[in-house]
């Protein structure tokens, strides 16, 4: 199939570079001109592991290419995805100026019976909306359809290639069918392709998400209780978890859930909600829950420490979850404005998320390029995310190098007991 794609953020390149790889002839569309020269040779905007390779792979034979030209891209597709921004709008709800301005360009140019897809994370009752814009501006037949993604950052590929479902809103037969053919390679019986109306598959994204929340927030109020009864969290989620109706994944405290979508899309629900005269109290809580999270590391210190002017401390894990580089809503920048706040210094390491760290901090903190080097005359070390070669550090090195060994671990990445035979002072969320 010809196929289209406006937008390559995350989801736009994910998407187009996974259809590609099953064969498809895919057109990336972007308006950014730095970031198209920057694809075509080869160069990868964002860090996701396996995209680079991936995306030089399928350019190399030509089934992927990238352009800032969106008529003939979209004049040639049977199937146009709209994949661009949807920034926080002033309501709270999702801003839709560029997917309804894309849709306008996406319209003028089809020449053929084309099926263009929502891709972006979109409020209910987008998918009417752009189907009024085309039907306004274009001269064929069309369909619309929302198809939220499900992807994880650092994990974009294989939730592409393997879904656990694929949603698919469409209201006729004949778009059913295009986007039942494009996602086949992708789908077993298992995992499968769920057909409903385009508002409900709007819905469902946010549903996914706000659930996800709900299920951290919830996780780190438990975590809370836990160290006011002096309960271990760990052993309290391995006991929930168990029970299939609950199941493990997503119960992990933590220094509270950031990323692009789980704090807008909350927002966005809430918004939403509000705006039809409804309070939607349950995801409120969750989110100020969430902002008390974010919180709590640096309040952990103030308790332990009294003060922290003039203190030193390191803090390993910037990227607001593991596997990637994004800072978009990343806890870490709460931590350390916390502490630099209160006439603390930083020095942070962070495997891959330096540069764009740079963006939101500046040159307020240090940036080591190894671990070690962040613990130098610490007073403590703050754990903010839970990347894998932080899990099984030489702890004496640790202690040798800090001034005080103190770890204060928003992860819980490491076993108390263990932590205090080695000497040090370790306080993690919820832990006895
Ligand atoms: C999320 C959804 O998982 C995905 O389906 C959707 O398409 C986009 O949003 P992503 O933002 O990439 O994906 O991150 P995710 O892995 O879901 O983590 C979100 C946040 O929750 C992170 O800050 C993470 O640290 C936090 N988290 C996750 C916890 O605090 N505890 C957990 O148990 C799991």
């Amino acid at each position: 199939m010809h196929i289209a794609i406006i937008g390559t953020g995350y989801v736009g390149l994910v998407a187009g570079t996974c259809f590609a790889d099953s064969g498809n002839d895919v057109v990336c569309v972007d308006i950014d001109a730095r970031k198209i020269a920057q694809l075509q040779a080869g160069e990868i905007p964002i860090y996701e592991p396996g995209l680079e390779e991936l995306i030089r792979k399928n350019t190399r034979d030509q089934r992927l290419s990238f352009t800032t030209e969106l008529a003939p891209a979209v004049a040639r597709s049977q199937v146009v995805f709209i994949a661009v921004g949807t920034p926080e709008g002033e309501s709270g709800e999702a801003d839709l100026q560029y997917v309804l301005a894309a849709a306008e360009q996406v319209g003028r140019a089809m020449r053929q019976y084309t099926v263009v897809v929502d891709k972006s994370t979109v409020p209910v009752g987008t998918a009417d909306k752009v189907r009024e814009v085309l039907a306004r501006v274009s001269e064929v037949e069309f369909d619309v359809v929302s198809n939220p993604e499900f992807l994880k950052e650092g994990a974009a590929l294989d939730d592409f290639l393997k879904p656990d479902r694929v949603v698919i809103g469409a209201e006729s037969e004949r778009a059913r069918k295009v986007m039942g053919q494009l996602y086949a390679p992708f789908v077993r019986t298992e995992n499968p392709i769920l057909y409903m109306d385009t508002r409900s598959a709007e819905l469902t994204k946010y549903a996914a998400n706000a659930m996800l929340a709900t299920r951290i927030s919830f996780m780190n109020d438990m975590a809370a209780l836990c160290e006011r009864v002096g309960a271990d969290v760990d052993f309290v989620r391995k006991g929930m978890g168990a029970d299939k109706r609950i199941g493990y994944p997503f119960l992990f405290p933590g220094v509270g859930y950031g990323g692009s979508c789980f704090p807008k899309d909350v927002k966005a629900l809430v918004a939403k909600g509000r705006e039809l005269g409804m309070e939607l109290d349950l995801l409120r809580a969750v989110e100020r829950t969430n902002e008390r999270q974010k919180k709590l590391l640096v309040q952990k210190a103030l308790k332990h420490f009294g003060s922290l002017e003039g203190r030193t401390f390191a803090v390993w894990g910037l990227a607001f979850k593991p596997k990637t580089d994004d800072m978009r809503e990343a806890p870490s920048v709460e931590v350390i404005e916390g502490l630099l706040a209160k006439g603390a210094k930083v020095a942070a390491h962070d495997p891959v998320a330096e540069r764009t760290a740079r963006r939101v901090l500046g040159d307020r903190i240090r940036y080591t390029t190894v671990p070690y080097e962040a613990l130098e005359g610490a007073d403590a070390l703050f754990v903010v995310t839970e990347w894998n070669e932080f899990r099984h550090p030489d702890f004496e090195r640790m202690k040798a190098l800090m001034k005080s060994p103190v770890i204060f671990d928003g992860r819980n990445i490491y076993d108390p007991a263990r932590m205090r035979e080695l000497g040090f002072t370790y306080m993690g969320l919820g832990r006895k």
